[in-house]
C-alpha cells in the first residue's frame, strides 16, 4: 500500500509534536518528500536531523499568519516542483466553560483551528489546480461530530473544519484534487496541555487516561494517501476502542 506514498511531496503544519510529528516518522519511512511546519523551529530541525531532511525542509510557521503559511509551501514548491498533500494539521484545544469568558483563547482557536486550515488551503490550492492533482488532509475530531460542556468553541472550529472540508470537495472536482478529514477520538499528544482551566484540564486527563498512540493517526493519513488516485477517502473517524464519548 506504500507505492502511492514514494516520492510524494507533503506539507505538514504543526509537525513539531504530536500526530504531526509522528505522520512525518511513518511517511519519511514511506519514501515521501516532507516539508514541516510549526512554531518550535527547534523541535523541528531535530526532527529533520533525525529524519535525514534537509535544513530547507523545515520552516518556521504561524499558521495564523498567511503569508508564512504561503512561505511553507513556497518551500515545497521551490524544492520539489509541485505538492501532493497539504495535512492541515496544526491546531489547539484550551477547552473551558464559555461562562469563564476566555475571549483570547476563542480567538485563538478560531485563529488556529480554522483560519490556519484555510490558509492552507489558499497557498496549495492554486499549486493543485495547476498540477491537476493532489490531496488535502485536513484534522477535525469527534468534536467535528458532537459537543460537550467546556469544549464548544473547540468543537465549533472542528465542525467548521469538516464544512470547509466537504465544500472543498465537491468544488474541487474539475482539478482532480483529493479530499480527506480525519477525526480523531483521545490521541495522546500535547494538545491537553493548552487547556489553562483547571477543572476541564481535571476532567479531560481521566478521558486521555485511555488514549491511544499518536501512530494510530499516522497510520490513517498513510491509508488516504496509499489509495489508487480514482480513491478519495473523505472521512476517517476512529477512537480509542474504549472511548464512549
Ligand atoms: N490528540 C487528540 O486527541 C486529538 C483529537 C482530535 C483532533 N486532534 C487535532 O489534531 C491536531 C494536532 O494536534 P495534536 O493532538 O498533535 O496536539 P499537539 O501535540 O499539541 O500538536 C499541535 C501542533 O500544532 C502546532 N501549532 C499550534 N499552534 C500553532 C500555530 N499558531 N501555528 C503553527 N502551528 C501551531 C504545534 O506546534 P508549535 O507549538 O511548535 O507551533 C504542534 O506541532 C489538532 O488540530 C488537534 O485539534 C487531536
Amino acid at each position: 500500500m506504500t507505492e502511492n506514498i514514494q516520492g510524494k511531496v507533503v506539507v505538514i503544519t504543526g509537525a513539531s509534536s504530536g500526530l504531526g510529528e509522528a505522520t512525518a516518522r511513518l511517511l519519511a519511512l514511506q519514501g515521501a518528500k516532507l516539508v514541516l511546519g510549526a512554531r518550535r523551529l527547534d523541535r523541528l530541525q531535530s526532527l529533520a536531523r533525525e529524519l535525514n531532511l534537509a535544513d530547507q525542509a523545515v520552516v518556521q510557521t504561524d499558521v495564523t499568519d498567511r503569508h508564512q503559511v504561503q512561505q511553507l509551501v513556497d518551500r515545497a514548491v521551490d524544492l520539489h516542483g509541485r505538492v501532493d498533500v497539504m495535512l492541515n494539521n496544526a491546531g489547539v484545544m484550551p477547552s473551558a466553560m464559555l461562562e469563564r469568558l476566555h475571549v483570547d483563547e476563542w480567538d485563538r482557536m478560531i485563529d488556529v483551528n480554522i483560519k490556519g486550515v484555510m490558509y492552507g488551503i489558499a497557498a496549495a490550492l492554486p499549486v493543485m489546480q495547476k498540477q491537476k492533482s493532489g490531496q488535502f488532509i485536513n484534522v477535525a475530531s469527534v468534536a467535528g461530530h458532537k459537543v460537550g460542556p467546556g469544549g464548544t468553541v473547540y468543537a465549533a472550529t472542528k465542525h467548521a473544519v469538516r464544512v470547509i472540508s466537504e465544500g472543498l470537495r465537491q468544488e474541487v472536482k474539475p482539478y482532480n484534487i483529493r479530499t480527506t478529514i480525519v477525526s480523531p477520538g483521545a490521541v495522546a499528544t500535547e494538545l491537553t496541555d493548552t487547556i489553562t482551566d483547571p477543572d476541564v484540564a481535571a476532567g479531560m486527563r481521566q478521558v486521555y487516561e485511555q488514549a491511544i498512540s499518536a501512530d494510530s493517526f499516522a497510520r490513517v493519513v498513510s491509508f488516504a494517501m496509499s489509495q489508487p488516485e480514482d480513491v478519495d477517502i473523505n472521512e476517517v473517524l476512529f477512537r480509542p476502542t474504549s472511548q464512549a464519548y
